[in-house]
């Protein structure tokens, strides 16, 4: 039996190319922009398995052009990029990479959290530039984080291991989600739900870990940001569209809110101009689960699911 053809989108690490080679002809794996469409479309002509990075979109265009397709596996937890109903109308498997990236994610969003709060880019930046003189009483005044509210929005795996570490810092802890706990659960994990509303007029730190899908499009708009306190600072790892940048950049800009941390944006990588030019805003590329362990274990998940799909197992990461 002639062995499946695969193609991988991006550059991807050596090791995992290996082991996908012992099992599957491999192609691609090498760039390191994101394909464009055209390139895109005709890689997947003659393709038994796609590897994907959360930067390419794989629309009904493409899924129509692959029809030899049996699985997508996608590197990452989140999969908004994918087509998944479409997929699975087409009998495609569609899998993502949950779990191994959960603490390192969020790691990064207690990073920027306290990055924001005692603005540490900041501070860095004018004790590089000499500005340093001495000790002041009101030098770089941020935000106290103990004993404060936090507020998760989306209560999955990242945001419990957000929890988690609030404890340590001392926080209250309140959270949204659809889906509620039972009291028991609440009461072993030390958090209280709250309505959205009223978690963001209680939060002092807000922090989104939702998954992007119509119905968290903008959840956080012009009208939930005049909800937040005057000290308030908002976190978002999850994806930019969740946020309606526009207006968390007005809101910043006048002082609306203490201040924001961003690691995903709404167009990404064009970040909406008016966010550049604000101190109050720290603004990372897209890195939350970037560490060397973290995204190794990504990229072997991504490899053993497409090979599972391959030879004609149930992934273990499924998506549909
Ligand atoms: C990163 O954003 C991911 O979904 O893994």
């Amino acid at each position: 039996m002639s062995r499946p053809k695969v193609f991988v989108t991006q550059r991807f690490f050596p090791e995992a190319l290996d082991l996908l080679r012992q099992k599957a002809e491999v192609e691609g794996g090498v760039a390191d922009e994101p394909l464009s469409r055209e390139e895109l479309l005709s890689a997947v002509s003659d393709i038994d398995g796609l590897l994907t990075l959360l930067v390419n979109r794989i629309d009904r265009e493409i899924i129509d052009r692959a029809n030899r397709l049996k699985i997508i596996a996608n590197c990452a937890v989140g999969y908004d990029n994918i087509d998944v109903a479409y997929c699975r109308e087409k009998g495609i498997l569609v899998t993502n990479t949950p779990g191994v990236l959960t603490e390192a994610t969020a790691d990064l969003t207690w990073a920027l959290i306290l990055a924001v709060a005692r603005k540490i880019p900041q501070a860095d930046r004018y004790t590089r530039q000499g500005l340093f003189r001495g000790w002041q009483l009101d030098l770089f005044l941020g935000q106290e984080i103990y004993g404060q509210n936090l507020g998760i929005i989306g209560f999955g795996r990242i945001g419990r291991a957000v929890a988690r570490r609030a404890l340590g810092f001392g926080l209250k802890i309140f959270y949204f989600d659809p889906q509620r706990l039972s009291p028991e659960e609440e009461a072993h994990l030390q958090v209280n739900y709250l309505p959205l509303d009223e978690l963001l007029k209680t939060a002092d730190i807000i922090t989104i870990h939702a998954s992007l899908n119509p119905s968290s499009y903008h959840l956080i708009n012009r009208e939930k940001i005049s909800l937040m306190k005057k000290e308030a600072i908002l976190i978002n790892v999850a994806r930019g569209p969740i946020v309606d940048e526009k207006a968390l950049a007005e809101a910043l800009k006048n002082g609306q809110i203490f201040g924001a941390g961003l690691d995903v944006y709404e167009g990404e990588p064009e970040i909406y101009k008016e966010l550049l030019s604000l101190d109050n805003v720290v603004l990372l590329p897209h890195i939350g689960s970037a560490t060397r362990t973290t995204r190794m274990k990504m990229a072997m998940t991504a490899v053993r699911n497409l090979l599972q799909g391959l030879s004609g197992q149930k992934p273990d990461n499924l998506v549909w």
